[in-house]
């Protein structure tokens, strides 16, 4: 049966470049694998309601898909050298209530972009500060940064620099590779 790997989406925007990266590279994965683009517009998290036993619909939606996942690709946009308040919000929906995190122990791997130049350095590197705490194992390297982002994909959707396309290819493989190696129960 194929692996499955949520591809979560740190941008909320109709024409979110972010999504568009995440498409283009879940595209990619081998047919062993099967890829999942999670949206991430949900409340914003509030212990009470977990507390009360009164979670939103949309927290419990995304927290079973996650549960589901076998591994997990982050796919961030830069805001203010940090991640979307979107993405902050679900890596915290995602780990409570305490002791039900659907993070531990998933591999993952982390893309970051921006149309500037520096592709995000600072939202790839948040990422990674906070899924550690969460005792995710995230793919050191290769690391990911797509800078220049808005000039570097087609009009249908698929990525349109020869460059980029190899260094996103070497991504895939090795993130197979890491999720392969780093699976629940190996
Ligand atoms: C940005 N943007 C941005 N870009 C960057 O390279 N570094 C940054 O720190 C920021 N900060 C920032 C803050 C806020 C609030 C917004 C809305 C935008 C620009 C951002 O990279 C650009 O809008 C991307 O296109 C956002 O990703 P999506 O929505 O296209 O996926």
């Amino acid at each position: 049966m194929a692996r499955k790997v949520a591809v979560l989406v740190g941008s909320l925007r109709k024409e979110s470049l972010t999504r568009k990266y995440a498409r283009a590279i879940a595209a990619l994965l081998p047919p062993a694998f099967e890829a999942e683009l999670i949206e991430l517009d949900m409340p914003l998290y509030n212990q009470d309601l977990d507390d009360a036993g009164t979670p939103p619909a949309a927290w419990t939606e995304f927290r079973n898909k996650l549960k589901a996942a076998e591994a997990v690709l982050f796919v961030t946009p830069e805001y203010n050298r940090t991640i979307s308040g979107a993405l902050k919000n679900a890596i915290d929906v995602g780990s409570r209530p305490w002791g039900h995190s659907v993070w531990t122990g998933k591999p993952a791997a982390v893309v970051s972009q921006s149309p500037g130049a520096m592709g995000g350095f600072g939202a790839n590197h948040n990422v990674r500060q906070a899924v550690v705490f969460l005792n995710v194992p995230v793919m050191p390297a290769p690391e990911l940064y797509l800078g220049n982002s808005a000039n570097n994909l087609a009009e249908d959707g698929s990525i349109a620099n020869e460059q980029t396309k190899e260094v996103i290819g070497k991504f895939v493989a090795a993130f197979t590779q890491w999720v392969e190696a780093n699976a629940p129960g190996k």
